[in-house]
């Protein structure tokens, strides 16, 4: 059976790598697509609205390009309405759009900092606003049939916001704000049958070609991302999509080529109680005896992701 025959989805940052390749693996299942690129430079300081059109064409009449930033004035509304209109509703929504200016904090700026923020995370957040209401009434609806179970958002975060990675403070932030925002995403959709999750992605793209080893095992790591096809995050993607994920929501999942992870999520590990008014010194040996051993190693995401991918 294929449910997602008939679906509508909005995907963002579609015109290329890991979007494109989701777009391409949701349309060879019939889904539709609102495909949204404004075909930015990696920093985002330039535009060619002209890549997303190129992609559209190539994919046929089951996708309709918009080529708006997602930070403009009204992109959200407008590609909710696009969807309604042109192919009658809406259905999963992939946040994928992302720019990265790296610096080392001590060389960072601010304008550069928000540029990132409005772009992998505000501009989510409004995609989310403004597609939210239709998921809702798609489930009183009960769109699709009952038991109703297709509202879908799909989140693409990033291991530099899990881990962190040299100069990445605005990326990181940005990518740590979409993990809050895809939980609360999966808390207030519960109720309307729609799921939330995050897919970690690991492929070769202009994201991977911009990285600069700083250690050895980074070397290796990025030699490694260069041989990685976006393929298998389009296809599970699309799981994340199908009613056979319909009780899968608020989880964080990694896809690296043929490998497939599932990230745990911060608890707490350990609980001490304090003496009354403790000490500097208490608090040391309380944590050095208690807590130390839980503590999480300062690596990279490059360091960690090291290991030869499986292909
Ligand atoms: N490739 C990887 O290994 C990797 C690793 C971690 C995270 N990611 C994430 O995967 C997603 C896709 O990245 P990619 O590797 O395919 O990189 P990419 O640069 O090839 O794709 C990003 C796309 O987003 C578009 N975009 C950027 N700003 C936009 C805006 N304002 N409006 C509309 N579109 C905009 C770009 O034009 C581009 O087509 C991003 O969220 C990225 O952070 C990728």
């Amino acid at each position: 059976m294929n449910d997602l025959a008939g679906r509508v989805a909005i995907v963002t940052g579609a015109a290329r790598g890991v979007g494109a390749a989701i777009v391409r693996d949701l349309i060879a299942r019939g889904v539709r697509v609102v495909a949204a690129d404004n075909g930015a430079s990696i920093d985002g300081r330039t535009e060619d609205p002209a890549l997303i059109a190129a992609f559209a064409a190539e994919c046929g009449d089951a996708v309709v390009p918009l080529a708006q930033s997602v930070t403009a004035p009204g992109f959200a509304d407008a590609a909710v309405a696009l969807a309604c209109e042109r192919f009658g509703g809406l259905d999963i929504v992939v946040n994928n759009a992302a720019i990265l200016r790296d610096a080392f904090l001590f060389k960072g700026n601010r304008a550069d900092f928000e540029a990132v923020i409005a772009t992998d995370l505000t501009a989510a957040f409004d995609l989310l606003r403004a597609a939210t209401p239709v998921l809702r009434e798609n489930a009183k609806q009960a769109r699709g049939g009952e038991p109703y179970g297709w509202g879908r958002i799909v989140t693409i975060g990033s291991t530099a916001a899990l881990y962190g990675n040299y100069g990445q403070g605005a990326y990181a932030s940005a990518k740590a704000g979409l993990f809050g925002l895809m939980r609360i995403a999966a808390l207030d959709m519960a109720r309307s049958g729609v799921t939330s999750n995050m897919i970690a992605p690991f492929a070769a793209s202009r994201v991977t070609e911009t990285i600069v080893p700083a250690t050895p095992a980074q070397a290796i790591y990025k030699a490694a991302a260069l041989s990685i096809p976006p393929a298998p995050i389009g296809r599970f993607t699309s799981y994340l999509c199908s009613a056979r994920a319909q009780h899968i929501t608020g989880q964080v999942f990694g896809v690296r080529g043929r490998e497939t992870f599932v990230f745990s999520q911060p608890r707490p590990l350990a609980r001490a109680t304090t003496a009354p008014d403790p000490s500097l010194d208490d608090l040391a040996a309380l944590v050095d005896s208690q807590f130390a051993p839980h503590f999480t190693a300062l690596e990279t995401d490059l360091d960690a992701f090291s290991t030869t991918p499986v292909l």
